[in-house]
């Protein structure tokens, strides 16, 4: 549904007035999310939600305000650049003002606030966060002005994939898809259906462990050759294909066998010290999978009991993190995705 023009300056007003004498703030949360689940880079992806309730995600507050600002809060905050100018919040705000504005529809500043999380660099989808927290808040915020959104789901992954990829160097949607719409997701990238939501199995635990190291996204694509061979094209295509087809059928054990990685870790890996020995401890304690989370240093290990996953995720706590910024935490797919709340409430 697009938006309607505004049709009168008066009526916009008195909805825009309404909302700031309610003094409403809107906070918008994206979960983290891993890239590619080793066997579909650049194609598969899923967002996180730590079973014991920590927030992994980015948030953005919203309020109406006389002119753009933003103000930048959270743990990893310090690591954003200086300048607001140049924060992703900022351009996803002109982005989307400019858009609508070409449309001829004017809406009122805002100052938004992020909090920041998520670390840069660690392969959770962090700048898809701040991208998705940032664009979904607006949309739901200027729905409240104008009555309705501006943009329907398809447009706003659209503009989300065009804002990250001006982050990560290029456009792929295996990070913002999963976090703006939940669960696990396949990238269709077709003019009318970008990402497909896919069946996935509930009782599965995912160890998710940042060491606390930065790779850059565009670094770490940097390193992959340029050419895939003919068998590890084949093998791509026949693991990505049966790996749908096992999750239709709810086939465990023939999904699993499907999840390696053949286009990226091979080479990834090297960045990632102790990455073999984590990946040895996580399969002979009963891991079905372990993997680079998007172009890491994250690691996951996918599980079919909490006392394993425990396990493992306090073997990587110990024996994977290389400084006090790296964490683990026992997930379970965020089925919801962004989501919006009052903040004042
Ligand atoms: N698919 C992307 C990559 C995800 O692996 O480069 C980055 O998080």
């Amino acid at each position: 549904m697009e938006a309607r023009r505004v049709m009168s300056k008066q009526n916009d007003m008195q909805n825009v007035n309404e909302a700031v004498m309610r003094g409403k703030v809107l906070r918008a949360f994206a979960p983290a999310s891993t890239g590619n689940v080793s066997l579909g880079f650049d194609l598969l992806g899923a967002a996180l939600k730590p079973i014991d309730g920590t927030v992994l995600g980015d948030e953005v507050d919203l309020e109406l305000a006389s002119e753009f600002s933003l103000v930048v809060k959270g743990a990893f905050a310090h690591k954003l650049p200086a300048d607001h100018d140049t924060n992703i919040v900022t351009r996803c705000y002109r982005h989307f003002i400019k858009v609508l504005g070409d449309k001829g529809i004017v809406l009122p500043a805002v100052k938004m606030t992020l909090h920041k999380h998520l670390p840069i660099g660690s392969g959770l989808g962090s700048s898809a966060a701040s991208v998705v927290a940032a664009l979904h808040g607006l949309n739901e915020f200027y729905a409240q002005v104008l009555g309705e959104v501006p943009f329907n789901q398809h447009q706003l992954l659209l503009i989300m994939g065009e804002l990250e990829g001006q982050i990560s160097g290029s456009v792929h949607y295996d990070n913002v898809a999963p976090c703006y719409l939940g669960g696990l997701t396949l990238m269709a990238e077709q003019a009318d259906t970008l990402a497909l939501q896919l069946p996935t199995f509930k009782h599965w635990y995912w160890v998710a462990c940042y060491s606390g190291i930065t790779v850059s996204t565009a670094a770490a694509r940097e390193i992959l050759p340029k050419q895939v061979s003919m068998p590890d094209t084949l093998k791509f295509g026949r693991q990505l294909a049966v790996f749908v087809d096992a999750l239709y059928r709810q086939d465990e054990k023939l999904a699993v066998s499907m999840m390696t990685d053949v286009i990226a870790e091979p080479y990834r890996k090297s960045l990632l010290p102790y990455f073999d020995e984590s990946r040895q401890f996580a399969m002979q304690n009963g891991a079905l999978a372990f993997g680079i989370s998007g172009s890491g240093p994250t690691v996951f290990a996918v599980c079919d009991n909490l006392e394993q996953a425990q396990k493992i995720s306090l073997w990587l706590k110990e024996n994977y993190i290389q400084n006090d910024t790296g964490f683990s935490h026992v997930c379970q797919l965020d089925e919801q995705g962004a989501v919006v709340k009052n903040a004042n409430a």
